[in-house]
């Protein structure tokens, strides 16, 4: 039986970082950040792991997977690949429909973008579901000031006031669920047409309120170049 299953969508085209292929299998330090991602999950001792990827880069997916699994000592057999879907939460209910027959107790959902996210925010949220958490959910303070936009009458933009950000928190991933809670987050999200840029999101839509624990600026997304810069940097530090 499986604890803990892993889900990676990984079907972003990633256009923001402005690199010729998707974002999940851009290289960073000799792996693609899919590769990353999938390493910390297996290292966190998730039992299961599907990754969605893009259609046209499955058999590259399944490579990466191959070769993660082979140099932790795996089984190849922990990982399966499915094709995403056009929205992110198209790519996550694409995969955990495939976790249906091993029916894990608990799902973590990471995005491949956050490929240096430490062992110990896996660990941490792992922990709050064994202690009976339902929408876990890694978080950090917010460190500068925030502003909403009034409205914009040229390049010069009305800045409204700003938001209290000692009550503002930034979201990061893996958040974790029981199974069955994201599987009915996702139906309610199919039946409704609701979309969130992220599950716990989905679940707070059905009644189940997200929690924080304490996440990592290491597990910060790559989105823009100067992202990968920064990863770079930081496993050269290490
Ligand atoms: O675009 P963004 O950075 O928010 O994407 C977050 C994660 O969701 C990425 O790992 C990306 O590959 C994944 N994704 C997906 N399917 C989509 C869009 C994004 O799996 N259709």
């Amino acid at each position: 039986v499986v604890e803990t299953a892993l889900i990676i969508p990984a079907a972003g085209s990633g256009t923001r970082l402005g690199a010729d292929r998707p974002k999940a299998f851009v290289e960073l330090a000799g792996r693609t950040l899919l590769a990353w991602s999938l390493r910390s999950g297996l290292r966190a001792g998730c039992g299961l792991t599907v990754i969605a990827a893009p259609a046209d880069l499955l058999e590259e997916a399944r490579a990466i997977a191959d070769a993660e699994c082979d140099s932790l000592n795996v089984s190849r057999s922990l990982v399966a690949v499915v094709e995403g879907g056009a929205e992110r939460t198209d790519s996550v209910s694409a995969a955990l429909a495939r976790l249906e027959t091993a029916n894990p107790s608990f799902v973590l959902v990471h995005d491949a973008a956050r490929a240096l996210t430490p062992n110990e925010v896996f660990i941490r949220v792992i922990d709050a579901l064994r202690a009976g958490e339902r929408n876990v959910v890694p978080t950090l303070p917010v460190a500068d000031t925030i502003r909403t936009v009034a409205g914009s009458t040229s390049s010069v933009e009305d800045l409204a006031t700003s938001v209290d950000r000692s009550q503002l928190r930034r979201v990061q991933t893996p958040q974790g669920f029981r199974t069955e809670d994201l599987r009915a987050a996702h139906r309610h999200a199919r039946q409704t047409g609701l979309s969130a840029t992220d599950d716990a999101g989905l679940l707070e839509a059905i009644g189940i309120p997200a929690r924080g624990v304490p996440g990592a600026e290491a597990a910060h997304k790559i989105t823009y170049p100067e992202d990968l810069r920064t990863a770079r940097a930081r496993l050269q530090g290490e």
